[in-house]
Parts: structure tokens; sequence; C-alpha cells
């Protein structure tokens, strides 16, 4: 799957690109992300990207001029291209968008700066929009390596255990949490590992987990329990 990025700050994301599984995932070619400064596709002579608001109020708005000429470019190359615009006023990212993202070949990220884009940004190429959550970043670079952190895991071959996804909190396989994880040593300042879960006993195992993901999602996240996907998280139903 290919990931264009277009930023102001493409040094942002060297770091995490370099390391761990999205690193590999790149290396074995299973994804590719290319960054675009959008500062190149200025006309201006100072590579001036941002103006002042009309109407007035504080900050700097982002011109359309440049970000709508730099995605046409992309257009004309490679896969076809689904663009999201990463927005605080977007719809909020979920673990379906994520799923329905990672069947696509190309997904284009745009990401804000300051007060954001000029609207025309939107009326002329008609994203996705896109937000993190109800809170404000400084730009959109963060919620786009977030994006891209959650889409990579689901394309086959990026992860260690290809089953590992299946049954994560709000996954196809599972919409409500996921159960409590344990490892070495079998007992932690008192505190003993299950009992259930040093049986051997993968049957009882598989239903143990299943009641605590339930339990779970009832105690802190009763909202996923309303969910039409989820009427079989109902412990009680
Ligand atoms: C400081 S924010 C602009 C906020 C904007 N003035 C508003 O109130 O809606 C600058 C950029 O950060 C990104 N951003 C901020 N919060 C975000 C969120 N919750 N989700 C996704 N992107 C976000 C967007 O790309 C945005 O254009």
């Amino acid at each position: 799957m290919r990931f264009d990025v277009l930023t102001l700050f493409p040094d942002l994301f060297s770091g995490y690109l370099g390391e761990s599984l999205v690193k590999k995932a790149i290396q074995r070619n299973l994804i590719d992300v290319q960054l675009h400064d959008f500062r190149n596709w200025t006309t201006d002579k100072h590579k001036k990207v941002d103006d002042r608001p009309y109407g007035g109020g504080p900050g700097m708005v982002i011109m359309a001029d440049p970000v709508v000429r730099c995605f046409e470019d992309l257009q004309n190359e490679g896969p076809p291209n689904h663009l999201v615009l990463l927005s605080p006023q977007g719809k909020r990212l979920d673990q379906k968008t994520v799923e329905r993202f990672a069947k696509l070949p190309r997904l284009t990220l745009l990401c804000g700066r300051y007060e954001g884009f000029d609207q025309r940004v939107v009326d002329v190429l008609e994203p996705e929009e896109v937000s993190l959550g109800d809170f404000v970043l400084n730009g959109g670079e963060v919620a786009a390596m977030a994006i891209i952190d959650a889409v990579m895991r689901l394309i086959p071959g990026t992860l260690g255990d290809e089953k590992s996804h299946i049954d994560d909190s709000f996954s196809s396989g599972n919409r409500g949490l996921e159960y409590p994880h344990y490892t070495r040593p079998a007992e932690y300042r008192g505190l003993r590992v299950p009992e259930i879960l040093l049986s051997g006993n993968h049957d009882r195992i598989h239903q143990w987990r299943e009641e605590q993901g339930k339990k779970r999602t009832q105690e802190r996240r009763k909202d996923l329990m309303d969910h039409e996907d989820s009427s079989d998280l109902d412990p009680n139903g």
C-alpha cells in the first residue's frame, strides 16, 4: 500500500519511519511512504504558503493553491488515490475507518498547520476529513502518523504474528475491548496470574478471555455495547 503525506514538516517523520514495524514494512515493500513538502508547489518567490485570514483574527491560514496543485500532480502518478484531510473538525477516527483505509491501494494524508487550510482546499479537492479526537494538535503530522500506524498493522505480513490484530480492541473479530494479558513471572508482588491461564486448557482459556473482554467493555466502554455490530458483546444477553 502506498501512503503520500503532504506536509510542511517532512522531517518530523524520519524518526517514526526509521524504527520498528514501520521500518520493516518499508524494507519489505509492504508499504511505501512518500513525503511531499507542498511548499515546493508555491509560485511565490519567498516560498510563502500562508497568509492572514480575510475578516481579521489571529493566526495564519494555509493558501489553497500550493496544496491543490501538489495533490493534482500526485493524482497523475501511481494507483488511484483517496485523500484524507486531517482536521479536528473531521469525523473521529475509529477502527472501522482504519479497516476501510487498509483495503485501499493508496491513501494521501494532508496535514494542516497554523489555523488550518483555506476552505477552498476542501471545496476543490473534496477530501474525507478525519479527526484524531476532540482536541487540537499543532499540526496534522502526528495524526497522519497515527493513521499510518493503525492502517499498516492490518496489511498482511507487517506484524510478527498474523493473528495478533484479530482480537485487538475494536477490531472486526472483537468490536469491544480485549481481555487482560499476563506474562512471566507467574507471581509478581503477591499478585498471581489467573490459574486458568496456566491450565493449558485452551477451550477454557478462550472462554475466560471472551468473558473478561466483555466485562471490561461493560465496565469501561458501555457505548461499544450499544453499537449495532456489538450485540454479541452483552454479557447478560
Ligand atoms: C492548530 S490546528 C487548527 C485548528 C483549527 N483552527 C480549528 O479550530 O479547527 C492545525 C492543524 O492541526 C491538525 N489537527 C489539529 N487537531 C487535530 C485533530 N484533533 N485531528 C486531526 N488533525 C488535527 C489539522 O491538520 C489542523 O489544520
